[in-house]
């Protein structure tokens, strides 16, 4: 259990894995292995590649999975001739209530600033999407021992102009790059290092008592082995799972690791 009054979280990201029929066998093994050992007190968010949301969606809303839905990515603007993206009330419409921003693979394949970042932040808490607004620096960054310093500014930058009416409207996961999908993870201490400035940067942005509401979560190489690690640390409170949300007993272990 928190010794916060946050409410921890485990979310996966798929990433582009899984078909429309996969996807569906998924959420639907994670259903049942959720269902068949209750967690109390966890928030739980998949979120499919873009084409799966409604198939995801259809086993939340027909099993009652117990398990919120999430998108990937959006597009800032409300609607219009933006081939290939995805609007935030196309995403509420297929029952997404989170969306992943920022991730590190968009910022490096898609070229996504952090001013991107921003508007998308907007556009999403406009429609009561809360965005996971990924933040997280390079190997080079990281050798160069200047990690925090740059976190700090990424987060800085991306939440320029965001306005939230409550911190449970915004959550944050720090992902530092060469832990992600690598096997490398950082340490417990290293996250809790990065996590604490980045509540410490909230705090200056938002104030104490809504900064105190805002969920930092670590990801890069998490999984059942590792995850209760992080979670003992005073500001990571949960995980964003890549690889091992592909695995429903594994990505089931994580919830139950968070509910202890
Ligand atoms: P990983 O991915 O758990 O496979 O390292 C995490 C992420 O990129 O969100």
């Amino acid at each position: 259990m928190p010794n916060n009054n946050r409410t921890r979280m485990i979310a996966g990201n798929w990433k582009m894995n899984e078909t429309y029929s996969e996807g569906v066998k998924l959420a639907q093994d994670l259903s049942n292995e959720l269902k068949a050992n209750p967690v109390d007190g966890v928030d739980v968010v998949v979120c499919p590649p873009a084409i799966d949301i409604k198939g995801v969606s259809g086993v939340i809303e027909f099993d009652h999975a117990p398990f919120a839905l999430g998108a990937q990515n959006c597009y800032w603007e409300e609607s219009g001739a933006y081939t290939g993206e995805t609007a935030p009330n196309m995403l509420v419409d297929a029952g997404c209530t989170y969306c992943i921003i920022g991730h590190s693979e968009r910022r490096g394949y898609f070229g996504e600033t952090d001013e991107d970042v921003s508007k998308k932040a907007k556009a999403l808490i406009a429609h009561d999407i809360v965005p996971i607004l990924c933040c997280g620096e390079s190997l080079e960054v990281r050798e160069a021992g200047t990690h925090v310093s740059f976190v700090v500014a990424q987060i800085k930058a991306a939440l320029s102009g965001v306005e939230i009416a409550d911190g449970s409207k915004l959550v944050i996961a720090y992902e530092p790059i060469w832990a992600i999908g690598t096997g490398k993870t950082a340490t417990a201490d290293d996250a809790q290092e990065v996590c604490g400035a980045i509540r410490g940067a909230l705090n200056d942005i938002y104030g104490a008592d809504k900064a105190d509401a805002i969920r930092v979560l670590y990801g890069g190489s998490a999984k059942p082995g590792n995850v209760a690690g992080f979670l003992s640390q005073p500001d990571v409170d949960g995980a964003l799972v890549g690889g091992a949300s592909l695995k429903a007993p594994d990505f089931a272990a994580m919830v139950e690791k968070a509910g202890e």
